[in-house]
């Protein structure tokens, strides 16, 4: 038996110790001690290797662009979606390129080995959609891009949005999106939500909206996405983004929502990063903080996976692409700090999302050879130190490293 490669002495997030080989792309043994001919060892020395981080949240045709045309004075969503308007009159393929480009780079550094951006649809030149169909080839054999078809602009709201959406599924745009909580109002919001899942069962997709980012507690469109979801038959292939209002609705109707949600087989995709700083917005104190209820979602068997959702963008002028940086927000704000439910937060960017995704990554023999090597003890403390990926490995190739930085500072007394 020969291999291709071989990381040596890793620390699994389960705490065990293994060695794990890969060859032709794929996981072909998880076990201590291995003993082959192999082309390339990696030796893990006890550190900690995972699957790869994964973002299953995020806007590429808009990222990097921060400041452009002006920076959100108001740091709402809504001048947010104003100002991200103005930006994609004015932006060339080849600038959403060359940006995202310079983005897949910066996050693959970081681990993160598949992303799911929503594109834009209602741009009229179609340059969102031509330019992220061009940077998932670009980035192919190394990051697996899935695309949203987003409406940004309402599917009703925006003229023509709803054979845009096709049009850009036609193009070869892989799942059905949506924004109900930006219609004019909650019926056509509703019918909005139906339209997506009508689209998507007619066409064996995914559906993943923008569901209630906001914080009116009466934003109830996370309910019809549920109920569409069974109506069509979609259990399993459909994702509520944001779910923000749910933060603020009343305890009785969540208690009735979730099990709804749970049972509809819908996953939630919180975005803690943007949420926190997008929402309360209208509050004066207390403030609000505008995450879905993530603890009692996981506690009803909901998938959850956190998003990234921005990167110095019209909407958040922060973010490295590190879905580690998400972890830690989302750990703070679900106020998830027992030891079980910090290492939950590890999960809900490697694993949850490679679910939400329809992802075959893991550490388990025939698994696709993707995985990363992190400078640190386990997954709670990779959400701690949020250290350097000291190899990133996409399907069996080396794609990044990351020599750690060393502090030397003098000792006391
Ligand atoms: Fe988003």
């Amino acid at each position: 038996m020969s291999f291709d490669l071989i990381v040596r002495g890793g620390l699994l997030p389960d705490g065990t110790q293994a060695d794990i080989a890969i060859a032709a792309g794929r996981i072909a043994a998880v076990e201590p001690g291995i003993t082959a001919e192999v082309r390339e060892v990696i030796d893990a020395g006890g550190k900690l290797v995972s699957p790869p981080l994964i973002d299953c949240h995020f806007h590429m045709d808009a990222t990097l662009s921060y400041g452009r045309p002006r920076v959100n004075a108001s740091g709402t969503l809504l001048e947010g979606i104003a100002l991200w308007g103005e930006l994609k009159q004015e932006q060339s393929r080849e600038d959403i390129v060359a940006r995202a480009l310079d983005y897949c780079r910066q996050a693959m550094g970081k681990g993160v080995l598949a992303i799911r951006s929503h594109v834009d649809v209602t741009d009229p030149g179609f340059r969102t959609v031509e330019a992220l169909l061009e940077v998932r080839e670009a980035i192919r054999g190394k990051m697996d891009l899935q695309l949203v078809a987003f409406p940004q602009d309402g599917w009703f709201r925006a003229p023509g949005a709803e054979r845009q959406v096709i049009r850009a599924l036609d193009a070869g745009v892989d799942i059905v999106g949506g924004i109900p909580h930006f219609e004019r109002t909650m019926a056509d919001g509703a019918a909005a939500v139906r339209a997506a899942c009508r689209i998507a069962a007619e066409r064996g997709l995914m559906v993943d909206l923008h569901c209630d980012e906001s914080d009116d507690p009466l934003s109830r469109h996370i309910e019809t996405l549920a109920a569409e979801t069974i109506a069509f038959g979609l259990q399993g292939r459909v994702a509520g983004s944001h779910l923000a209002s749910m933060h603020s609705m009343d305890n009785y109707y969540a208690s009735k929502l979730i099990p709804l949600i749970a049972e509809a087989g819908v996953a939630a995709i919180p975005n803690p990063l943007i949420n926190i700083t997008l929402q309360g917005r209208a509050d004066t104190y207390p403030k609000r903080r505008g995450m879905t209820r993530v603890p009692e979602l996981l506690a009803a068997g909901v998938t959850v996976a956190f998003g990234q959702d921005c990167v110095m963008d019209p909407w958040y002028p922060l973010g490295s692409g590190d879905m580690l940086d998400v972890a830690h927000m989302g750990l703070h704000v679900a106020l998830m700090t027992g030891t079980e439910a910090m290492r939950r937060c590890f999960q809900m960017v490697t694993e949850a999302p490679a679910q939400v995704m329809g992802l075959d990554f893991g550490l388990r023999v025939g698994a696709r050879g993707s995985l990363i090597v992190l400078d640190c003890a386990g997954p709670i403390d990779a959400i701690r130190l949020r250290p350097a990926r000291l190899a990133v490995v996409s399907d069996g190739k080396v794609v990044a490293t990351t020599q750690p930085a060393r502090t030397a500072a003098l000792p006391f007394g």
